[in-house]
């Protein structure tokens, strides 16, 4: 009823309590290419972690390796569940989620549609013609973290580009992902799309393990809560912000690489 409600200090979700990302060791050969050659990456609940690097660094191979799309060996655990050489659907199933640079939504079906799918998929074939009497929690709690509640019932494929990379988030959120992976989550957005995306990210790392794979460094400098700078396949920084702009081998990287010419230092991405 009051303010207060707010205010008071917010006990950690009991779910999300021993959900953290501990990667060892972790590499993925392509015929003999090594694209991710011994990675070790610890991630904690509540930590907002950027994943960056040149073109090629092995970020999104990272997450292929992590979702079972890419194959790995070493180990990547994740609430206790390993999750190399484990299958999709499994990985999928323990709470583990992600985004593709490109939105995955189903353009014909309204925002409300495929958030029920997507709940769906999580109950199980079958539970989805159950009668419904309103909008599950679930979806409801997502519509609102995604900023899309008074857009429920648009048309997925009518949305803005940033509207679309959230709809997808709040896909996840509903599967009851606990480990986002996002791949570029914001490229393609507008400046205030940006923000606002920063901001959603903010508020669902809060208590989830969310990796961030992103090129914008306005955008990191802005959200990044923690940092791993990859090259060549691997960690060749790792920290605050401060502490992987300031590091020579990093600055030396984005500068000499030239690729898509982002400096760490200075300017945005894109
Ligand atoms: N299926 C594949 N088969 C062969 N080589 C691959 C495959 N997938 C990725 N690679 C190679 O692995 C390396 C890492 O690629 P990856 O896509 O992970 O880089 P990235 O850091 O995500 O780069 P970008 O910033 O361009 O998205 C690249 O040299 C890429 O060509
Ligand atoms: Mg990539």
């Amino acid at each position: 009823m009051t303010d207060t409600d707010t205010t008071e200090p917010e006990g950690t979700d009991q779910r999300f309590r021993h959900d953290y990302l501990e990667v060892r060791g972790l590499r993925v050969e392509f015929d003999g290419f090594v694209a991710v050659g011994g990675v070790d990456l610890t991630v904690t609940p509540g930590d907002l972690r950027f994943l960056i690097g040149p073109n090629g660094a092995g970020k999104t191979t990272i997450v292929d390796a992590l979702t079972g799309l890419a194959p790995a060996t070493g180990s990547a655990q994740f609430g206790g569940v390993e999750l190399v050489g484990n299958k999709v659907h499994r990985i999928a199933r323990s709470g583990v989620g992600r985004t593709f640079q490109t939105a995955s939504v189903f353009d014909e079906l309204t925002v409300l549609q495929n958030l029920d799918i997507a709940a769906g998929s999580r109950r199980g074939p079958g539970t989805l013609q159950r009668k419904r009497s309103g909008t599950p929690p679930a979806v409801e709690e997502a519509l609102e973290t995604i900023g899309l509640a008074g857009a429920r019932d648009r048309l997925a494929g009518v949305l803005a580009h940033g509207q679309k990379q959230w709809l997808e988030i709040g896909m996840l959120l509903v599967q009851d992902a606990r480990l986002l992976l996002l791949d570029e989550p914001v490229a393609g957005m507008s400046h205030a799309e940006r923000e606002e995306t920063g901001q959603l990210l903010r508020r669902i790392g809060a208590e989830r393990t969310v990796v961030v794979v992103e090129h914008d460094m306005e955008f990191l400098r802005s959200f990044a809560s923690s940092v791993t700078v990859l090259h060549q396949g691997r960690v060749l920084s790792e920290g605050s912000v401060a502490h992987v702009q300031a590091d020579p081998r990093v600055v030396e990287v984005y500068l000499g690489s030239g690729s898509r010419g982002r400096a760490v230092g200075a300017g945005t991405g894109s």
